[in-house]
């Protein structure tokens, strides 16, 4: 199965990534965490991203253009995926149809998972996340057992530089501007799912497994 998660930042892709990768036992691919991964390592691919990554503005599609080529379409080409967070302009979902054309493939379903904005503005403000596992918690919704500490590998838990609330008022912008269109995009081409995610994350996955078994 190949299913794109779309919508806005702090609605919950990551999260119901992580359930539909336990439930259909196929990898997420976040590329917010491939890029956070390569800021740690201080690469060079976190020295380009870092600038745009840390105002919420996005990263510019050639670079993720590379890298998804690679993830996808490279030496080990996984079976099926959740890609989380990529497409997020019109040229990157241009550029993974043509990719996907040239391999004789298809996408599933794009899920565009939906909120209220002050929800998703609460959401993204009371999550915190492992600096070591990278487990993501909610101060609200799902605390750690002790404060700032992770309950799987007692690491140190930290607020994202972007979940600040400037930022998060940013990325919500250039989300609209940039990745909002995408919506009608995969409309018309009648893979698209809209989806309530403003339940709990339980609910919220009873939803999207429902649709894609119907
Ligand atoms: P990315 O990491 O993809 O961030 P995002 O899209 O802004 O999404 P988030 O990770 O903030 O939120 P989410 O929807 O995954 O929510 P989560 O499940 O964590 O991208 C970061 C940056 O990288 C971008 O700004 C850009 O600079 C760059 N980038 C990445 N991809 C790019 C691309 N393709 N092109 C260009 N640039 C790119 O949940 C949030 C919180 O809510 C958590 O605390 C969680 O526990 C809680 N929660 C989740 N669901 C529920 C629920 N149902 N009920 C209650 N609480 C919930």
């Amino acid at each position: 199965m190949k299913l794109i998660l779309l919508g806005p930042p702090g609605v919950g892709k990551g999260t119901q990534a992580q359930l539909l990768s336990n439930e259909y036992n196929i990898p997420q691919i976040s590329t917010g965490d491939i890029l956070r991964g390569a800021i740690q390592r201080s690469s060079e691919l976190g020295r380009k991203a870092n600038d745009f990554m840390s105002k919420g503005e996005l990263v510019p599609d050639d670079i993720i253009l590379g890298l998804i080529q690679d993830k996808l379409f490279g030496e080990k080409p996984p079976n099926g995926y959740i890609l989380d967070g990529f497409p997020r302009t019109i040229v990157q979902a241009k550029a993974l149809k043509t990719m996907f054309e040239e391999h004789h493939d298809a996408l599933d379903a794009v899920l565009s998972l939906e909120a209220d904005e002050k929800l998703i503005v609460k959401r993204l403000s009371s999550r915190r996340t492992c600096r070591n596992c990278k487990t993501v918690y909610n101060l609200i919704t799902k605390p750690p057992v002790v404060d700032g500490v992770c309950d799987t590998c007692s690491g140190e838990l930290y607020q994202r530089d972007d979940d600040k609330i400037d930022t998060i008022q940013n990325r919500i912008a250039v989300y609209k501007k940039q990745t909002e269109p995408l919506i009608d995009f995969y409309r018309a081409a009648g893979i698209l799912f809209a989806i309530n995610s403003s339940g709990s994350p339980e609910e919220v996955h009873n939803i999207i497994t429902s649709q894609l078994e119907d």
